[in-house]
């Protein structure tokens, strides 16, 4: 009845976002997830999480084909009354750092127990980030300890990264730039890709299919995020170049550098530096893991050293400007670690607030427009939470800024005269105009002196 009925193994931002995308296009969805409020909520046809347009994708479901999504408890019935299941499961930090493959070990359990039960052959996908050797040697290896099957054989393994960044899950799952399909065998990647041919029809026209093996697909997810954090602290390292030169704006450098056509202007932003959920893990999973084979990654402790001493940069910015802050009532403006999304992970807001509380500093009010309940999860008692710019600027002597939501950006100087005590400004992502500031206020930003 169904041309593909595939199950969806974790039900994140990745799992969800391609569970509604497939069911949109009459694929039958049979997402499992061991969180019983979150499946009910999907079966209710509520997004159990903020992200753009899902909830308008999961409300069309609902009200015309509520049949082609469904959430259950049973990931191994989930997978027994499908043809493909994919691994969707998140990859934590480990305190050490590295990688914590715990989920997906305990998900390709499942899928070993169902493949015993069934008969058929069966494709599993791994799409969550996992280090290289982890879909032969620990998802392929389970499943046939656990069912008896051979891969190749009883059943087909590949591993097909994830590039989706938060906020634009489900456009980035509709119009993908590539797709990279590692494959055990060609049989598992001819079927995995006549899948996308029927999701995908005519996009594949200007999107290239990419063939490889298993390790090399799982390699081409850290080479991208370790890419585009290098780009984040290149540019940090540059504006701290900028800094020690009056009047050169990092903006500018990294605009003149950005247009040349090998290299491109995106993730060239400087600022207070890159936080969520991916990069931070992904860069030190694969810095570990190379330690844990004997080879030391010079280039990514870099990487990571550069970002996390932005936070620290900042604030020594601010005492230059201001003296001690010590005493004083600081703002943040945005407390998320991006703009369009509720999500505190890694946010460099927590690496700021730290470096204040260090330095003595004890009120600190921080206001963002989606992000006030999560934060107070984070931070508890140890900041303030305001309502409104208005209130979290009123009688504060330093501002920071810190994420650039739209909101921010619409502020001119007079909004921060009239209601600071003292009209201090950080701008840690360049988001204003650096000239018209300078001249009307106490003003410094990241990358221009
Ligand atoms: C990132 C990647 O962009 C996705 O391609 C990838 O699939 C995803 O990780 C993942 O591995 O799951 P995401 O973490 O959602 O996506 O967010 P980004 O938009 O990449 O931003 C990450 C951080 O970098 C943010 O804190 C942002 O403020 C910062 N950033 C970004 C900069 O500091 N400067 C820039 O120029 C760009």
């Amino acid at each position: 009845m169904y041309k593909y009925k595939v199950s969806i193994l974790g039900t994140g931002f990745i799992g969800l976002c391609s569970a509604a995308c497939f069911a949109k296009k009459d694929i039958k969805v049979i997402a499992s997830t061991h969180n019983k409020k979150k499946a009910d909520l999907i079966n209710s046809g509520k997004a159990p999480f903020y992200e753009e347009n899902l909830q308008e994708f999961m409300d069309d479901i609902k009200q015309n084909k509520p049949e082609l999504l469904t959430c259950i408890l049973d990931p191994v019935q989930a997978v027994i009354d499908t043809d493909i299941s994919m691994i969707t499961q998140g990859t934590p930090m480990r305190e050490d750092k590295s990688i914590n493959l715990g989920f997906i070990e305990s998900t390709a359990r499942e899928i070993g127990e169902a493949l015993k039960k069934k008969d058929g052959y069966h494709l599993v996908v791994v799409r969550s980030t996992v280090v290289p050797g982890t879909t032969r040697n620990l998802v392929g290896k389970i499943i046939t300890e656990i069912s008896g099957k051979e891969p190749g054989k009883d059943f087909g393994l590949c591993m097909q990264p994830e590039f989706l960044a938060e906020g634009r899950s489900i456009e980035d799952t509709l119009h993908p730039d590539r797709i990279v399909i590692g494959e055990f065998d060609k049989k598992s990647g001819d079927m995995l890709q006549e899948f996308y041919e029927y999701f995908y029809g005519d996009h594949l026209k200007n999107c290239p299919i990419l063939r490889m093996n298993l390790e090399s697909a799982e390699l081409v997810k850290y080479g991208n995020n370790c890419l585009l954090s290098t780009k984040i602290s290149f540019a940090n390292e540059f504006a701290n170049f900028a800094e020690l030169v009056p009047n050169v704006d990092v903006v500018q450098v990294m605009k003149g550098v950005g247009l040349d056509y090998r290299i491109n202007p995106r993730f060239l932003g400087a600022g207070v530096g890159f936080g969520g959920s991916c990069f931070h893990k992904d860069v030190n999973a694969i810095k570990a893991w190379a330690k844990s084979k004997g080879y030391t990654s010079r280039l990514l402790e870099a990487v990571l050293a550069i970002n996390d001493d932005q936070a620290i940069h900042i604030v020594d910015i601010a005492e230059e400007l201001v003296g001690k802050l010590a005493g004083k009532k600081v703002t943040l403006l945005g407390l998320s670690f991006k703009p369009g999304t509720d999500d505190m992970r890694e946010a460099p807001s927590i690496r700021v607030v730290n470096e204040l509380i260090k330095r003595g500093i004890t009120d600190i009010t921080g206001y963002d427009p989606k992000a006030k309940e999560t934060a107070k999860e984070v931070f508890g008692d140890k900041i303030k939470y305001a309502d409104s710019i208005e209130e979290a600027l009123k009688d504060s002597e330093c501002a920071f800024l810190i994420t650039e939501w739209d909101e921010f950006k619409k502020l001119t100087p007079d909004d921060f005269k009239k209601n600071m005590k003292t009209p201090n400004l950080i701008d840690g992502r360049r988001i204003y105009d650096y000239d018209l500031f300078n001249k009307e206020l106490n003003f410094r930003a990241i990358g221009r002196r």
